[in-house]
């Protein structure tokens, strides 16, 4: 792997001194700020690659349980966690209390600090079978797939959810009295509906007064797109950490920046991160095609916002293997500033995913 330039090593090592370590629940992490889980883009590559750029923790993918247990292995290779990775926790999607229970031990065995439960996913596919957002709809069977796996635990056990299904079925308080009494350590909470979908705004409010009457730990998260917007909700929350998932993605300095406004980075930095990326992808990875798409699709997220970006992103799609992207990038990342880097954030972006 790799090593940082002097230069970008000193403005990470800069905002990692400003890292308070925390326990949420008895789960230790180097910061509050966490990244979310993202379905597709949280494997280890990424994950580790946030670790170094000062997120405080990670979850993985959705991962199903069923796939766990027909050792399916395409899932098997989604609970892959580097022995780099620090604070990971798995997060792990199902209905059925059995199947759940049956897939704790083989998750365990890949060694997460923590194993957490998707109940914020609005896909039809996954809220028809009853499992994602559909388990708020049910506290009662809820507590009974929270005491199964329980049962078979050997790390703590969190959840992710939304407010609730729709704007007339708003439970989180509800959800959050029924992880308490099943022995969970925190809830992390997407301030939308799972009709909402990604549509409008995270209700914040909403996450406050939750946050400040919960007997467990809340993260909040949702729409903390800016490092500046994480800075101030970090000094005004009730919440005991943030998740930052999308945000990212076209930023992935917003865990520093956040850390540190005085911090700032050019193309060139995007550059070395790029490297860095592409050495774990090499590591993760061994089908070609894998490397190039993994690589591809954050170099183009990470591109938001500098200039000629539909030029640049017109050529990297057109790269046929992971070598020509990289000599691609490197000749436009090189010539950028940060100054140069102006984001539009009215716009929508990444409007559906799993949580
Ligand atoms: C592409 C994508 C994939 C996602 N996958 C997951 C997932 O696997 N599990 C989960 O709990 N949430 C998932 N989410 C939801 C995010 O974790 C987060 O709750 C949501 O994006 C709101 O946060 P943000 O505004 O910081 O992006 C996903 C979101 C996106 C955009």
């Amino acid at each position: 792997m790799k090593e940082f330039s002097p230069k970008l090593q000193a403005k990470i090592d800069t905002a990692k001194e400003k890292m308070k370590p925390i326990k949420l629940g008895q789960i230790p992490f180097a910061s509050p700020l966490l990244l979310a889980p993202m379905a597709s883009i949280c494997n280890w590559p990424f994950r580790l690659l946030m670790e170094d750029l000062g997120a405080g923790g990670t979850v993985s993918e959705l991962i199903s349980c069923h796939g766990i247990n027909y050792n399916n292995q395409k899932t098997l290779d989604m609970l892959k966690i580097d022995s780099r990775e620090r604070n990971i926790g798995i997060q792990l999607f199902g209905e059925d209390p059995t199947a759940m229970a049956q897939s704790v031990k083989i998750a365990e065995s890949f060694g997460p600090k923590f194993l957490d439960i998707n109940m914020g996913c609005p896909v039809k596919k996954v809220v028809s079978k009853g499992g994602g957002s559909a388990l708020l709809k049910e506290p009662k069977a809820l507590a009974k797939l929270l005491s199964s796996m329980k049962k078979e635990m050997s790390v703590p056990l969190t959840i992710k959810i939304r407010m609730g299904w729709d704007a007339d079925q708003i439970n989180a308080d509800e959800i959050v009295h029924v992880a308490r009494e099943e022995g969970v350590e925190f809830v992390a909470i997407h301030g939308r509906t799972r009709a909402q979908q990604y549509t409008g705004e995270a209700n914040w409010n909403y996450i406050e007064e939750l946050a400040q009457h919960s007997p467990l730990p809340i993260i909040g998260n949702g729409d903390l797109h800016r490092s500046h917007q994480v800075r101030e909700r970090m000094q005004e929350t009730h919440c005991q950490g943030l998740m930052i998932a999308r945000g990212a993605l076209r930023n992935p300095f917003i865990f520093l920046e956040s850390m540190d406004e005085s911090l700032s980075f050019d193309g060139r930095d995007y550059w070395e991160v790029i490297e860095r990326l592409y050495d774990y992808i090499l590591e993760a990875f061994t089908l070609e095609r894998t490397r190039l798409v993994q690589l591809r699709k954050l170099i183009v997220w990470f591109s938001a916002g500098f200039p000629q970006v539909a030029k640049f992103r017109g050529i990297c799609f057109q790269t046929q293997d992971i070598e020509e992207c990289m000599r691609v990038s490197e000749d436009y990342f090189k010539t950028l500033t940060h100054q140069n880097k102006r984001i539009n954030y009215a716009e929508s972006f990444m409007t559906s995913g799993h949580g």
